[in-house]
C-alpha cells in the first residue's frame, strides 16, 4: 500500500504525462488498455512507447429522439485485457463521447482493474466541465485499493482556457508510482514555467465565478447545438454531452464522400476533427468543439446545413 500522502508532479502539459505514464507503466512491448473512440494522444502515447493498444469499444446507443449515448460493455472491456496488459489509460469525462461516468460504472471498471492487477492512469482534465446535474467522481477516490494503483492527470488548461501557459500535474498517493513516473520523466519532460504555476494558482483560487459563467454559456451552446442537429441536419446524429465541450456527430447515414471530415472541410469550409483519428468506432464521425461564441457555432452549423443540401 502507498503511504497516502498525495504526491504531485508538475509537468508542462497533460499529453507529455500520458506518454510518461506509458513509458513508466506500460511495460516493454506490453499492451495498454483504453476505451475507444478516444482522444488521439491516448493512442499515440502507447504507439510512441512501442506498446500495443488493446481497445475496448464503448457501445453506441441512440434514443427515439436521435440522441446518441455511449455505454460501457464490461465484458468486452475485460475481454480486451491480455496477459501483457499492465496499464489502463482512462479518460473521464470521456473525450470525444462526452460521458461523465457514474459511480457504479467506475466501480465495475475498478473491480476489473484490481482483478487484473492493472495500474490505472485517469485523465480527468475535463472534470470541471460538467453540465447541470452531473458529478465528477475521481477514479482514485473509489477506495484505498484503487488509489494505491492510480495516477490521476489534471490541468487547469481546459477549464480556464489557458493551454499555452503550459501547466498540468500528476497526482498519486502511492510513493512507488510517483517514483516510477518521475524516473520516466527525468530528462524528457521539463517543468511548467513560473507563469504557468502562477496562472494555475490564480485559476483555482480566484476564478470560480468566471468558470460558472463559462459553464452556463457552454450548456446553452450544447442545447442549441443538439436542437439544431435534430431539426436541421438530416442523417446526422449527435451526443448530448454530459461533460466536456465536445460533441460527437454520427454522419454515417448521410453518406458523405470521401468522408464527413473532408466533405465539411471542402463543401462548408468548416473544420471538425476527423473521427477516424479517435480509433475504432470513429469512422464516419466528426468531433465538434462548441467552446466558441454562439455566433461562430451558428455560422458553422448553417454552413453544414447548406452543404448537406448539396
Ligand atoms: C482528454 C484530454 N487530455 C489531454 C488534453 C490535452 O492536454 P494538454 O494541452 O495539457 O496536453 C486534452 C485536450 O483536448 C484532452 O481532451
Amino acid at each position: 500500500m502507498g503511504d497516502y500522502l498525495p504526491q504531485i508532479t508538475f509537468v508542462p502539459n497533460l499529453v507529455s504525462a500520458l506518454n510518461v505514464t506509458c513509458r513508466a507503466f506500460g511495460g516493454d512491448g506490453g499492451s495498454v488498455l483504453m476505451q475507444v473512440p478516444n482522444y488521439p494522444p491516448f493512442l499515440s502515447a502507447a504507439a510512441n512507447n512501442h506498446q500495443t493498444i488493446v481497445a475496448a469499444e464503448v457501445v453506441y446507443k441512440r434514443d427515439e429522439n436521435g440522441i446518441i449515448r455511449y455505454e460501457i460493455d464490461f465484458d468486452a472491456f475485460e475481454a480486451a485485457i491480455t496477459p501483457d496488459t499492465k496499464l489502463f489509460l482512462f479518460c473521464n469525462p470521456h473525450n470525444p463521447v462526452g460521458r461523465v461516468y457514474q459511480r457504479w460504472e467506475l466501480e465495475r471498471l475498478a473491480e476489473i482493474c484490481l482483478r487484473h492487477d492493472l495500474i490505472v492512469c485517469s485523465d480527468e482534465i475535463h472534470c470541471d466541465l460538467l453540465t447541470p446535474g452531473q458529478t465528477h467522481i475521481p477514479f482514485a477516490s473509489l477506495s484505498p485499493e484503487i488509489a494505491d494503483r492510480c495516477i490521476t492527470l489534471m490541468s487547469p488548461s481546459k477549464s480556464f482556457n489557458m493551454p499555452t501557459l503550459d501547466v498540468a500535474f500528476a497526482i498519486t498517493t502511492n510513493a512507488d508510482i510517483a517514483k516510477r513516473f518521475n524516473q520516466a520523466a527525468a530528462g524528457f519532460v521539463s517543468h511548467p514555467s513560473g507563469l504557468g504555476y502562477a496562472a494555475a494558482q490564480t485559476a483555482y483560487t480566484e476564478c470560480q465565478p468566471w468558470l460558472d459563467e463559462a459553464l452556463a454559456y457552454l450548456t446553452a451552446n450544447r442545447d442549441y447545438l443538439v436542437d439544431y442537429v435534430q431539426q436541421n441536419l438530416p442523417g446526422i446524429y449527435t451526443t448530448c454531452p454530459e461533460g466536456t465541450y465536445l460533441a460527437w456527430l454520427d454522419c454515417r447515414e448521410a453518406n458523405l464522400e470521401p468522408d464527413p471530415y473532408h466533405f465539411f472541410l471542402e463543401k462548408a469550409r468548416v473544420g471538425f476533427n476527423n473521427g477516424k483519428d479517435f480509433g475504432p468506432g470513429g469512422e464516419g464521425f466528426v468531433r465538434l468543439n462548441y467552446a466558441c461564441p454562439r455566433a461562430t457555432l451558428t455560422e458553422a452549423l448553417e454552413r453544414v446545413r447548406v452543404a448537406l443540401q448539396g
